[in-house]
């Protein structure tokens, strides 16, 4: 009978996950996408606890529910108190316990399948990707957060790394087809595997570590399917396939709309474009400024205004004075919408999440496809702390570390004017020529700041 039900609770926690991910992918939904999924998976976890065959004593209860009230405790404060810019440190943390949670169920369940050779391959598989996930997850940690500066390179690291790779095959392929099942193998590939995950990130370069973290997340589920699949436990099969799909696709399409190939990302040269420093010292020629009251009146004449937010929307925090701004041109007659990159920010969504905590209508929001064609229609493009994802370079310059990179199109609209602090460069670590063109005004400046001044600059044009 408890089995019955469980099956069922373990189709609902399914369906759930599925359904949260389904709506996930719209900012109307995907609040409620994110209740529906955790609540699914809350029900299979009471139901795996309560249902489970044979005897739980209270000490396993008290255990069980202590770790539980512990993990929650520190996640809910954790993410409760995370700002929008460290949100992929964040990530990278929770996945890495993911990792480690995974790992521990190879440790533990190891000795308890010693006849199996399947159970065998299926734990160090979980054990190895596990492990690998969570050192990783823990170095991209520490590059995100500043205390991991520099890309390490040992010498020959791309080598060093594939044959570690390799010997961590080998030696799991011995473990299972030798016989030889004690603790110091177990914990050699243990070892090996955590090395492993720090000698693959240590390389990398801290600007594409958004990447790698939704890389290691694919990995991270991976190794929940094959716990899922030892315990015979189909919402945590289900569970990991759908993390280690989701981690995989979006890591793909991350690489493209960054023209970086996976094959570089897994075999270590990825992340050279922080080698190339940027001149920062204006020297492609002279910059226009304008300033807010001139600007107020520019765009009070627009007919159409394209803004593309960047990082430094973020940074600022502007995301209310924007909408302000939009707002005050609509009330004047003039058509606004946001030009959203890809990668515009440092993790997937960043700009459409910001906007939409603004209340920015989802509509206003046009994907860069959709947008490109309509940049040579448009009167003046607000670029407001938005670099790279706006740098003709991409598309000119072959030696430039983004060339290949689809950009927004930007100088192709009559007026183009960049908001950012100075001259110094963006992510990429290169000098943008968009902004010595002779259409393109700088706005310098923090954004939160300028642009309350141009708030109120229009408000007194009234
Ligand atoms: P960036 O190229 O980093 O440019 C942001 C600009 O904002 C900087 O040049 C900075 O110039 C300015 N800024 C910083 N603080 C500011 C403030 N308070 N007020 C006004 N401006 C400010 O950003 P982007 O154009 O959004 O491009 C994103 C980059 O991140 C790309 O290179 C992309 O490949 C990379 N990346 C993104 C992702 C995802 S998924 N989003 C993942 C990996 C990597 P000043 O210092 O002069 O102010």
């Amino acid at each position: 009978m408890n089995l019955d039900i469980i099956h069922i609770i373990y189709l609902f926690g399914s369906v759930t996950f599925i359904l949260g991910l389904k709506m996930l992918s719209n900012p109307k939904t995907a609040r409620n996408g994110n209740i529906l999924a955790a609540a699914g998976m809350v029900v299979a976890i009471l139901g795996t606890i309560f249902l489970h065959e044979g005897e739980v004593n209270l000490l396993i209860y008290g255990l069980i529910f202590g770790a539980i009230g512990l993990g929650t405790v520190v996640g809910w404060l954790t993410a409760k108190r995370v700002q929008m810019t460290k949100m992929p440190e964040l990530v990278s943390l929770f996945n890495g316990m993911g990792g480690a949670c995974a790992a521990l169920i190879g440790l533990v369940e190891f000795h308890h399948n010693l006849d199996s050779p399947t159970n065998i391959a299926i734990i160090l598989a979980g054990m190895v990707i596990g492990s690998v996930s969570f050192s990783g997850s823990i170095i991209a940690w520490a590059k995100l957060n500043g205390s991991l500066k520099n890309a390490i390179r040992l010498p020959k690291y791309n080598i060093l790394n594939t044959l570690i790779l390799i010997g961590l095959f080998a030696y799991s392929a011995f473990i299972v087809w030798s016989g030889t099942h004690n603790e110091t193998h177990l914990y050699g590939l243990f070892t090996a595997a955590i090395l492993y995950g720090i000698l693959f990130v240590i390389p990398i370069g801290g600007a594409d570590m958004p990447v790698v973290i939704s890389l290691l997340n694919s990995f991270t589920g991976l190794a929940a399917a094959f716990g899922g699949f030892l315990y015979g436990n189909q919402v945590m099969l289900t569970g990991g396939i759908l993390v280690g799909s989701a981690g995989t696709l979006l890591t793909l399409v991350m690489c493209e709309a960054m023209n970086r190939p996976l094959f570089n990302v897994i075999f270590g040269a990825f992340g050279e474009g922080e080698a190339h420093q940027s001149s920062g010292d204006g020297s492609q020629g002279t910059v226009k400024e304008v300033g807010p009251s001139d600007l107020a009146v520019q765009m009070n004449y627009s007919n159409k205004i394209l803004i593309v937010p960047g990082y430094g929307l973020a940074v600022a925090q502007a995301q209310h004075v924007i909408k302000e701004l939009e707002q005050l041109l609509e009330d004047r007659g003039v058509e606004v919408a946001y030009a959203i990159h890809p990668v515009a920010g440092r993790m997937p969504g960043h700009m459409n999440v910001l906007l939409a905590e603004s209340n920015v209508d989802y509509d206003k929001l046009k994907e860069m496809e959709d947008v490109n064609p309509e940049f040579s229609q448009t009167d003046l493009v607000l670029v407001v702390g938005a670099n790279d994802v706006v740098n003709p370079a991409a598309k000119t310059d072959p030696t430039s570390p983004i060339f290949g990179m689809p950009i927004l199109e930007v100088e192709n609209a009559k007026h183009v004017v960049v908001n950012k602090r100075s001259m110094n460069a963006g992510y990429a670590g290169i000098q943008n020529e968009l902004f010595f063109r002779d259409k393109t005004s700088m706005l310098f400046g923090d954004a939160k700041k300028v642009l309350t001044e141009l708030v109120s600059e229009l408000k007194a044009l009234d």
